[in-house]
């Protein structure tokens, strides 16, 4: 099962992903973790690119969109092995949240692979311009404000689950866990 997790910046992608695979393994399941973008070649360039003052300009944003879709079909094959959980922090998603035009994208990363399960962590952007210190421009809440939107209409297109991210690191793992326990045949009543 490929299990991706999204959402805007700070929303607790990381901690959330590391306290589920903790419990699938205490549940006795196989779990490898991937995150995007990786840390490629590819991926190391697109940390520093994203580190530009005019990391959020449309060149520039275009330019990652295409480096973000090699990036990813570097660890494609990784995404085959079916003994194994694999839960992803981001995928081909992210580009389409936070990149644009979506067609331009959607071509770019045909070979992606759809998760089976979307877990959408929805934080509120004031939340996220808070967490995520350094970066609380208006120009960054407007740009968050429209990758939020555009999550909450891309995921209507997979299975997914969207989870309330405003709430305390507990109540959120719980949620998350609710939500995944039916895919897996987990009973309901041994969730915490
Ligand atoms: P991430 O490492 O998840 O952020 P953080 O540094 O907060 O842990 O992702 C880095 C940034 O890259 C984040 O702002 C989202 C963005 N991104 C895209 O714009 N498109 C993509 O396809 C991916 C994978 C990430």
């Amino acid at each position: 099962m490929y299990i991706v997790f999204e959402g805007i910046d700070g929303a607790g992608k990381s901690t959330q992903i590391r306290m589920l695979k903790e419990w699938l393994e205490a549940n006795g399941f196989r779990v490898e973790t991937l995150v995007e973008p990786t840390d490629s070649e590819v991926g190391k360039l697109i940390r520093k690119i994203l580190q530009r003052p005019d990391a959020q300009s449309d060149n520039v944003q275009r330019t990652l969109g295409l480096l973000f879709a090699a990036d990813r079909m570097l660890i494609m094959d990784k995404l085959d092995d079916e003994s194994k959980i694999i839960i992803s922090d981001r995928s081909f998603i992210s580009s389409m949240a936070y990149q644009e035009p979506a067609e331009w994208i959607e071509v770019l990363n045909r070979y992606a692979k759809k998760p089976d399960l979307l877990i959408l962590l929805d934080l509120d952007v004031k939340k996220s311009v808070s967490r995520t210190s350094g970066k609380d421009t208006f120009e960054n809440e407007q740009f968050l404000t429209g990758v939020k939107e555009n999550y909450l209409k891309i995921v209507k297109n997979y299975e997914h689950q969207i989870i309330d991210a405003n709430n305390g690191v507990n109540k959120v793992s719980s949620d998350i866990k609710k939500a995944v326990a039916p895919y897996l045949g987990i009973c309901p009543d041994c969730i915490m």
